[in-house]
């Protein structure tokens, strides 16, 4: 057994890598042989060392043989990667009289997808004898036919090819006949028979010789045949042919019936001994006589069955001409008929591996299936290339008849979850014959899409003193990815309000995105709870976004209006002391409350609710200022009880009573009044009022660019939409929404003031309110807000946001308004 490796390893792998990179490696440079009728399991080569590999990557890539054929004749070790062979191989019945008998293999691998190309070339032993298929060959010479005559004699077949073929042929010796070869083109030795010497009937009527074929194997094998030569009796001239061969051609699949070749040979004789009849001699092919019809009379010869170039591109015919003369006479000829191709067979896409789910980060130039190219014609009809639409993100690379599908661009599952693919083989040959083959590769997901919120940030309004456990709002996010890798979770981000963390004010299901409020809210405690919001996906690694929340509390009418003067801690029975006499309009004393609500439920009225006489007083309904109805006269009594209700403008309102004891007395000059404040009315101006003016002054201009500050920020919150979420409360339009600043001077007045944020399309009022126990001067003390996260609100344009479920947008023009309490 011979087995040879003809190039070596190290060369091939320079190779691979420096010329034709990864696609060269299986170029068909690796090369085994084989010899013929080896017994099944004999080793071939050691195909995974000689392509690089270690015995780790040996089991790692699962090598497999690629095509059915070479899994027909070969074997590959799973474990050592040798190549073994499966079947015991007979070159003659493989590649027949072919020279050279080469057996493609394939070879795939996995991880990554691969095929390598080499060829098991099988070598032919001397197992095949040459022979003749006629044992006894006649042939007919006049007795007076000159010397140097010559009469083809059949050849010897061997199946062995090469030197294992007919090399040589030997005759019988005899003092008549010698033997001549000839060397046809193509390479085919024939046999003749040379008449050497005038033949005497008389002396020899038959001779006998025998032709021996030899063959060029160690050991040579040989076959024989018998010629018997009949010297005839009769004078006469055998048909003559213009040639001894014919050659033509002629292409396949031609209509029976047609003229191949029109013989001609001819007799110099008259009469029957000058008439020709054509015929195949014995020795030719039965599938020659098959296929084709000789005419005996013209010599036409005419193409009769399905001539297949695939199954025989060449023919030869010995034709024989006789004539009918007595003796008969014949003439030889031969004619050899090339069958030309023409393009009869579609190619064939034959796939050899696919992948049929690829994931989308896929990198380019990653092989994802392997294709095999089958075209039985030659030439530029069995040519054939294999084309991809334009425009997908896949290519061919090939080789020979390989092609590998390689990607080629960027794979988005998004947007192209499936690539349906259709191929088109096509043969160079006129016209081209096609084969269409349809290959489907499925993207498969990678998390590379981090899950969206719809919006960048989400409201909620809940009016205060809600039940806990409602729902706030509902969060929705996306995700364009597919299964874990869009299954969202939303969380809240760990802050703390006001000391506690902000999971005791909202819970998040983090499935749903629901929002649900933990506890009731308190507008007076808290105003806007401001949370950051996570969703995730359950890809691997997670992708996460944010957003922010916004929660505000609307204000409800719970409190009371608290009663700041006459304060509740005094003396029972404290009398406010009025020096007589006392006019009509006398401002007796005034009623200060505060509420702490917002808006309508801060906005207090006093009225009376009793008083010992009803015609002396009044109160002023939005000052709480007592002033005398009708002047104090000598008849009334001296000490009066009022009882005066403070009632807030909320929906129900709710109420305080205040009682003042007023006592009217004599001018005593020792005593001085409680407050200066409350005699201002009547006295001449003062230092006391210079200072006055000039902090007034001071103040005012303060409060003038607070003022213009604030004018210019709401000129600039131009639109701002609000979003409403599930559950929220209507919001009244016409509800202003206060914000409550206090201050108690040194000398007992009060300053607030209030800023009111219409959610009326277009107002939005600052109520800048001043209730100090002053008569004749109105102070505006214009605050900046007090609450520091509305504050960023109203200066965020961006932070009132649509609610999707609503789908619905809200635009709040703010304008700012002044007004006075
Ligand atoms: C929210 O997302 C932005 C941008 O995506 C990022 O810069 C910021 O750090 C995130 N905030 C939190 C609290 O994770």
């Amino acid at each position: 057994m011979d087995f040879r490796k003809h190039l070596n390893t190290w060369l091939w792998q320079v190779l691979c890598v420096f010329s034709l990179g990864w696609w060269g490696c299986f170029s068909g440079q690796l090369h085994y042989t084989l010899t013929e009728e080896s017994e099944p399991g004999t080793f071939i080569g050691h195909v995974a060392n000689d392509l690089g590999f270690n015995a780790e990557q040996i089991s790692e890539r699962r090598l497999k043989l690629g095509s059915e054929e070479s899994r027909r004749y070969f074997v590959i070790g799973f474990e050592n990667g040798e190549l073994l062979l499966n079947e015991k191989i007979d070159r003659e019945s493989l590649c027949g009289f072919t020279s050279s008998c080469l057996l493609p293999v394939e070879l795939i691998t996995e991880k990554p997808l691969e095929l390598f190309h080499f060829t098991v070339e099988v070598l032919d032993i001397n197992d095949n004898s040459p022979h003749f298929l006629n044992n006894d060959r006649l042939i007919k010479i006049a007795e007076l036919a000159t010397p140097g005559l010559r009469f083809p004699l059949e050849n010897a077949v061997d199946q062995d090819v090469g030197s294992n073929a007919v090399s040589s042929y030997e005759m019988s010796p005899s003092h008549y006949f010698s033997l001549n070869v000839k060397h046809l083109k193509d390479g085919k030795l024939l046999p003749e028979l040379v008449l050497e010497n005038a033949l005497d009937r008389e002396e020899i009527s038959e001779h006998h010789l025998i032709l021996t074929a030899v063959d060029g194997g160690q050991p040579s094998r040989s076959g024989t045949t018998k010629i018997t030569v009949l010297v005839l009796d009769n004078n006469d001239n055998p048909p003559t042919f213009d040639q001894p061969v014919y050659k033509t051609s002629l292409p396949e699949n031609i209509m029976p019936g047609t003229l191949l070749i029109k013989l001609n040979a001819t007799d110099v004789d008259e009469g029957p001994n000058g008439d020709i009849e054509y015929s195949f001699e014995d020795h030719t092919l039965k599938s020659v006589g098959r296929l084709f019809k000789l005419d005996p009379h013209t010599g036409e010869i005419f193409a009769e069955g399905n001539i297949d170039f695939e199954e025989n591109s060449f023919y030869e015919m010995y034709v024989r001409a006789k004539d009918k003369g007595v003796p008969i006479m014949e003439g030889h000829c031969l004619i050899q008929v090339e069958i030309q191709d023409s393009n009869d067979n579609a190619p064939e896409v034959v796939v050899s591996s696919l992948e049929t789910s690829i994931p989308e980060n896929t990198p380019l130039g990653t092989v994802v299936g392997l294709f095999n190219i089958i075209d039985r014609d030659s030439g530029k009809n069995g040519k054939v290339t294999l084309k991809i639409p334009a425009g997908l993100p896949f290519t061919f690379r090939s080789f020979e008849n390989h092609y590998s599908l390689i990607t080629d661009g960027i794979l988005d599952r998004e947007t192209m979850p499936q690539y349906v693919i259709h191929l088109v083989a096509a043969d160079l040959g006129s016209p081209p014959m096609y084969t269409e083959r349809t290959i489907v590769l499925n993207i498969s997901d990678v998390n590379d899409n981090p899950p969206i919120f719809s919006h960048h940030s989400f409201t909620a309004y809940i009016h205060e003193n809600n039940a806990p456990g409602i729902l706030l709002c509902t969060l929705f996010a996306t995700d364009a990815d597919e299964e874990e890798n869009s299954q969202l979770k939303f969380s809240l981000s760990e802050t703390f309000v006001a000391g506690s963390p902000i999971s005791s004010y909202i819970y998040i299901n983090e499935n749903t995105g629901n929002v649900y409020a933990q506890r009731s809210f308190n507008y007076e405690f808290l105003q806007l709870l401001e949370a950051t919001v996570f969703v995730e996906d359950g890809g691997s690694p997670k992708l996460k976004s944010n957003a922010t929340l916004y929660i505000f509390i609307l204000d409800q009418n719970d409190n009371h209006p608290k009663i700041l003067y006459p304060a509740l801690n005094r003396e029972p029975t404290e009398h406010q002391r009025i020096p007589r006499p006392v006019s009509s309009g006398y401002l007796v004393t005034k009623v200060t409350a505060v509420d702490a609500d917002s808006g309508y439920n801060a906005w207090l009225s006093y009225s009376i609710l009793e008083a010992s006489d009803p015609s002396m007083f009044r109160v002023v309904p939005h000052t709480g200022e007592i002033r005398m109805i009708r002047t104090l006269r000598e008849s009334d009594d001296s000490t009066y009880t009022i009882v005066v209700l403070v009632k807030d403008n909320g929906q129900p309102a709710l109420s305080s009573t205040a009682t003042i004891f007023v006592s009217f007395e004599e001018i005593v000059q020792d005593e001085t009044p409680k407050s200066q404040d409350y005699q201002t009315s009547h006295r001449e101006p003062s230092d006391i009022t210079l200072y006055l003016i000039i902090s007034l002054a001071a103040v005012g201009s303060v409060s003038i660019i607070t003022f213009t500050v604030l004018i210019v920020k709401c000129l600039r919150a131009k639109t701002r939409s609000i979003c409403r979420c599930t559950g929220e409360p209507e919001v009244n339009d016409f509800q202003c929404h206060y914000q409550p600043t206090l201050q108690l001077n040194s000398d007992g007045t009060l300053k607030y003031m209030e800023v009111k944020t219409l959610t009326r399309p277009t107002n939005q009022c600052y109520s800048t309110c001043l209730s100090p126990a002053l008569e004749r001067t109105d102070f505006t003390f214009l605050r900046p807000l007090d609450f520091p996260q509305l504050k960023d609100i109203l200066n965020d344009e961006d932070s009132l946001s649509m609610n999707s479920e609503f789908g619905e947008i809200i635009q709040v023009r703010k304008l700012v308004q002044r007004t006075y309490c």
